[in-house]
This record gives C-alpha cells, structure tokens and sequence, in this order.
C-alpha cells in the first residue's frame, strides 16, 4: 500500500465519547474475527436487520473471512475498540467499511454498524468521516449507501457525508450516492444540500405513511360517494335519505365495492 497513506496498517486514533468510554480506531486486521463477531452477537435485532438490510442471524466462516482479510484499498475497513482502564483493547464496538463497486470503479459502498450501547454519541459520524478521508486517499470520487427507508438515524448521518448526487427506492431500500470533494483536498466538507435531504425525510415519511394515507382517503371517498349516490335515490322518500340509506345499512361502499377487508 502507499507508504504516504495516512489511513494505513499504522493508523490509531483515539477518541472519548460523551459519557466516558475510550475507544480506538485502527484498521480491521486479519486477527479481528472474534472480536468481530462478538460484536455482531451483541447487535439488537434492528440494528442487524438495518445493517445487512434483513434479518441476519449468523456470521459464517466464509463472511468473517470476506469481512477480515481485505487488502484496505478496494475493501476498507476500520474498526472501533473499547479500552479498559490500562488502555488495552477490549470490545469491539463500532465497523465502518467500503468495498468498491465493480461496475462503477470510483464509486465505494458504505456499511457501518455502532454497538448499540453506544449510538447517537457521535461515533457513526465520526467513522463516516474517517471513511470518506480513507477513499478520498484511494482516489474514491463517490460513496454510495444502502439503508432501510425508516433507518432515521442514517438519514441524519447521509447529510453530513456530502453532495447527494443520486438516489434511488426500491422495496423499502433507499439508495444513495455522494460525491466526495476530488483533488488534492481530502479535508472533511460537509455540504448541506437541503433540498435533497429534506427529500430523503419526506421520502421516509411518505412511504411509512403511504398505505394509511390511502386507507383514509379510500374512506373519505366512499363517504362522498355515499352522500351523492344515495342522496339521488332516497331524495324522493326523505329529505335525509342519504343519512336514512345509511342507517339501513344501504351505502355506495356495500353496494360496489364488497365486503371490508380485515386488518
Ligand atoms: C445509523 C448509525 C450508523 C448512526 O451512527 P450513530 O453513532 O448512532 O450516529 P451519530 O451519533 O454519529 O449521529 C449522527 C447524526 O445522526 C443523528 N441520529 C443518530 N441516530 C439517530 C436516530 N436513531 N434518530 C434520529 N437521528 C439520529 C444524530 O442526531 C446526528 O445528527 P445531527 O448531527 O444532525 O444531530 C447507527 O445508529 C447504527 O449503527 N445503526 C445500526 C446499523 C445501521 O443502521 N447501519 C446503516 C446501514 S449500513
């Protein structure tokens, strides 16, 4: 690997997080698979669901192999430690990692997972940072994140990274693309483009609420339809035929659209 690389085999950096607890950050060695196991044992259910983007039960041999032995340029991982007291390695508690894309060889994906215990004190933001430093070195001009349309927390992160330059939904997977800044800056720069970001919010929103939406305006169109369809044919026996036709049980919706379904 370049000797001038400051994300290399060398690199330690050690933090403090709000609340106390130390933890380092270096590159994942060969020798992490314990320890990275554990800390995928140790995830909540949500928080693997979010990771892997599904329910993941297990890490196979061949996967703490894949995630282990990389080569930290096309498959870049670093890894948060816990320290005890004397500073030595304990847990390990946070991975952020990005593996290039072979179709799209400037372009990275992102994965990153915090220990439970430990998230919403800065550290994903902190590895997302650090990452986007990493490829800028490797020559990186865009990363690309993968995440669950109602992962709130990676929204959040999403709009420190950078300009959004694409996106994408599938399935309730929302995909992202940032451009990195390019040239021989590899400061970190934030750039806030608040029309895209407030479109990944409303866009997680949207989707969540998407089937309510429908059941609600389902009903508010059935209720119109009642009072128009039935005010013209029990005008004639009442003055109040629509509220009369819905007393006998005698609606738009009964008439045309079958039985309610049950949820
Ligand atoms: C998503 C994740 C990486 C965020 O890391 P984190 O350390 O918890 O986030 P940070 O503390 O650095 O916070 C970064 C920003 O996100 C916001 N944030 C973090 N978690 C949040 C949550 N659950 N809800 C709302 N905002 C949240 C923070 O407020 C902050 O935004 P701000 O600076 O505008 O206030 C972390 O929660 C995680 O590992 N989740 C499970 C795995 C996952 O979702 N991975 C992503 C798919 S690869």
């Amino acid at each position: 690997m370049n000797a001038e690389l400051k994300f290399d085999g060398g690199y330690r950096e050690r933090i403090e997080l709000p609340g106390g607890e130390r933890v380092r950050l270096r590159l994942i060695q060969p020798d992490d698979k314990a320890l990275l196991l554990a800390e995928f044992r140790q995830l909540l259910a949500q928080s693997r669901a979010r990771r892997f983007l599904g329910g993941k039960q297990v890490l196979s041999e061949a996967e703490l192999h894949y995630f282990t032995e990389i080569d930290q340029v096309d498959h870049f991982a670093i890894g948060a430690v816990a320290l005890d007291a004397r500073g030595r390695e304990c847990d390990g508690v946070a991975v952020g990692r990005f593996v290039r894309l072979s179709g799209e060889p400037r372009c990275a994906e992102v994965g990153i997972a915090i220990a439970d215990r430990l998230q919403g004190k800065g550290l994903g933001l902190l590895l997302l940072k650090r990452l986007a430093e990493a490829a800028q070195e490797r020559g990186f001009e865009r990363l690309r994140f993968e995440y669950l349309a109602d992962n709130i927390g990676m929204h959040s992160l999403i709009k420190h990274a950078g300009r959004i330059v694409e996106r994408q939904n599938s399935d309730g997977v929302i995909a992202v693309a940032i451009e990195l800044p390019v040239g021989d800056d590899v400061t970190w720069r934030p750039s806030l483009d608040a029309f895209d970001n407030m479109f990944l919010l409303m866009h997680g929103a949207f989707q969540d609420s998407l089937r309510m939406q429908f059941d609600w305006g389902l009903g508010a169109m059935y209720l119109a339809l009642d009072a128009v369809w039935a005010q013209t044919r029990y005008w004639n026996a009442s003055p109040c035929g629509w509220q009369q036709a819905r007393q006998n049980g005698c609606t738009f919706a009964r008439v045309h659209a079958g039985p309610a379904s049950e949820h």
